[in-house]
């Protein structure tokens, strides 16, 4: 993803993705996710300005590095540094062919002192090279799956947390032409701004959700509360969609980060262990909707729309209807799912449940249907939901037109 939008900007790039499956793909221009236009950015830069190879190639010639790597959930909920460690090594390595200057940009999300504790020293001592000969930047991206082409491009704020100016500069530099503000910082300030941001958002959802179990007690419409809030400009209008709560590779991961960091730390994380667990709660909240419409949900069969872990991505990591899947099947209830990208990852996970070609498949004869993710198409079912056994919709996502259905928040 950056390195395709690092092309665009106009650099020249060399794209290092040490799976050879991955890498090979890459470069015949084919992503391994579903990300908007990035087919198009790999189309009109690969063999031009981007380059991609499953070995450490070329970085004696170029003048920076990014580190991108993944830091999945680890033990302890802090995240797992395997990749970044390997990732330092190799980097390193192959910095003691180059005589001259060279920045290493950090951009995988690390807890706060990992680039000043782990990644400078593991690069010095496999370069073989002095501190002053290596530059040294943490850059934490902001995007979201689905957006991230457009989020890079057109980002809220530019974040380089560095120790020296020669490198914030090189940094800074790399992103002429985006219109954005640009904050320096010390680099554990940037690694913190990551985390405080993923889970200031997540607060605003488990905060909304909470609101919205509320206004769901007393008949209230969570979405018009919430839109009357957000016209605020001290709070603003986004991320405060009541719903099934959030999931993604992100956001639960994060929150777990910070959680296992505070504890190390002898702090009590009261508020984010809160959103945690309105979060793990609030899915399970749809299926107390559904038995108070139908009663047991043994041999009741069920539709499942919506497997992503929100819309315009294939992405199935930590989603709500993951614990749904699994509470309906502890139920003995009769379960067909349908998502228009995400049934393949759902798959390899949880094989033993029926999946449908399209949404109206998956609706003939239900019982009931629970709508998970806010796919637009999921808007113009109307037609669809008449040929169900009995017209039961809970709707997880607020995306649908039709009056008669129920909200988990509304
Ligand atoms: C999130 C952040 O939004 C990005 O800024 C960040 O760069 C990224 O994590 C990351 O750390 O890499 P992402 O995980 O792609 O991006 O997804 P979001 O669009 O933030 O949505 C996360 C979850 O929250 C989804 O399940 C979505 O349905 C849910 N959500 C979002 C709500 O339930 N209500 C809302 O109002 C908004």
């Amino acid at each position: 993803m950056s390195a395709a939008c690092l092309a665009q900007l106009g650099h020249w790039v060399e794209l290092i993705e040490i799976d050879p499956d991955r890498a090979r793909s890459i470069s015949q221009g084919r992503p391994q996710i579903y990300e908007k236009g990035l087919e198009a950015l790999l189309s009109k830069h690969l063999g031009e300005r981007l380059h991609v190879s499953s070995i450490y190639d070329h970085i004696a010639e170029s003048d920076l590095s990014f580190i991108c790597v993944g830091t999945p959930e680890g033990e302890g909920g802090r995240p797992d540094l395997s990749m970044v460690q390997s990732a330092c090594r190799s980097l390193g390595r192959s910095l003691r062919d180059k005589s001259s200057y060279h920045l290493v940009v950090m951009k995988s999300t690390v807890l706060p002192g990992t680039t000043e504790d782990l990644v400078i020293p593991a690069i010095l001592k496999h370069s073989r090279r002095e501190g002053d000969e290596i530059g040294f930047c943490m850059n934490p991206e902001f995007l979201r799956e689905g957006r991230a082409v457009e989020d890079f491009m057109h980002p809220d704020r530019i974040v380089i947390g560095c120790n020296d100016p020669t490198s914030g500069e090189l940094a800074e530099s790399v992103y002429r032409g985006i219109e954005a503000p640009v904050i320096r910082t010390e680099i554990k300030s940037a690694e913190m701004i990551k985390y405080a941001s993923n889970a200031f958002l997540a607060t605003k959802i488990s905060f909304a959700n909470e609101l919205g179990n509320l206004c769901k007690a007393l008949r209230i419409d969570a979405y018009e509360v919430m839109k009357g809030v957000g016209m605020d400009h001290r709070i603003n209008p986004h991320f405060l969609n009541a719903g099934a709560g959030f999931g993604g590779s992100c956001f639960p991961k994060d929150l777990s980060a910070l959680i296992a960091l505070a504890q190390s730390l002898d702090e009590k994380p009261l508020i984010l262990r809160s959103v945690q667990e309105v979060n793990e709660r609030q899915p399970l909240r749809l299926l107390e909707l559904l038995e108070g419409k139908i009663g047991r949900l043994k041999g009741k069969r069920i539709a499942v729309l919506g497997l992503a872990f929100k819309n315009d991505t294939d992405d199935i990591r930590e989603s709500r209807s993951i614990p749904v899947i699994m509470k309906l099947k502890e139920e003995g209830a009769d379960i067909v799912a349908y998502d228009p990208k995400a049934a393949d990852s759902m798959k390899r996970l949880i094989q033993d449940i029926e999946y449908c070609p399209t949404a109206a498949d998956a609706l003939r004869g239900a019982d009931a249907c629970i709508v998970m993710t806010e796919w637009q198409e999921f808007s113009e079912l109307d037609e669809e939901f008449d040929r169900m056994r009995s017209r039961v919709i809970i709707e997880g996502r607020r995306i649908l037109s039709c009056r008669d259905i129920e909200g988990i928040c509304w």
